[in-house]
């Protein structure tokens, strides 16, 4: 333990290997993490590398079998990211063993990526308004109301960890590009609606 009473692993982090779609363990729903390991090294270290990883590769949000690792963990910042600059920030979020609760009723589409299928853009409907209940980084209960972009990032990572990608939530698979070609034609049309 630190001074700060905070649990921590030794602070020496390693990117991870990310697990694309077609491995099974994007298609596998993830089991709770048991309460008394969140505090173990081994676990603390597990976080340190998936923040480690989603920086690397310029994620939003990382959700553990993105990682191999068929645990409910995900992890989530946003903050001045070069691909989202308008997007408001999120402080970085460790969610453990997260459940979801729909507020509002309404989606809203926006477009999204996902490291694990890479270099392609979808829009997907979100719901607008969700309630989190986890764990965080240091097994305290953590409980709050997130809206527009951060309940979308929460809704992504949390559908990893149900075996889902944003692919199944789209309703129209016509809008699913590539992004280079995305960045071509879809992007300046967006940059031209403001
Ligand atoms: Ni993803």
């Amino acid at each position: 333990m630190g001074s700060s009473g905070a649990f921590h692993s030794n602070g020496v982090s390693m990117i991870l290997k990310v697990a694309r779609l077609g491995h099974p363990v994007i298609r596998t729903p993830a089991r709770p993490v048991p309460v008394e390991e969140i505090a173990t090294h081994d676990f603390q270290k597990v976080l340190d590398d998936m923040v480690e990883t989603m920086h690397e590769y310029l994620g939003v949000g990382l959700a553990g079998p993105q990682v191999h690792l068929s645990l409910q963990v995900a992890v989530l910042e946003v903050q001045g990211h070069p691909r989202y600059p308008d997007m408001p920030s999120v402080p970085l979020t460790y969610l453990i063993n997260p459940k979801v609760t729909v507020l509002e009723d309404a989606t809203v589409e926006e477009w999204e990526g996902c490291l694990s299928i890479p270099e392609m853009r979808g829009l997907v409907p979100r719901f607008s308004k969700v309630r989190v209940q986890a764990l965080g980084r240091n097994a305290e209960p953590l409980d709050f109301v997130a809206a527009d972009f951060h309940a979308r990032v929460i809704q992504h990572e949390t559908d990893h960890l149900n075996g889902e990608v944003y692919l199944d939530r789209m309703r129209d698979m016509r809008t699913l590009a590539h992004l280079a070609e995305w960045q071509r034609y879809v992007l300046p049309a967006l940059e031209r609606k403001g």
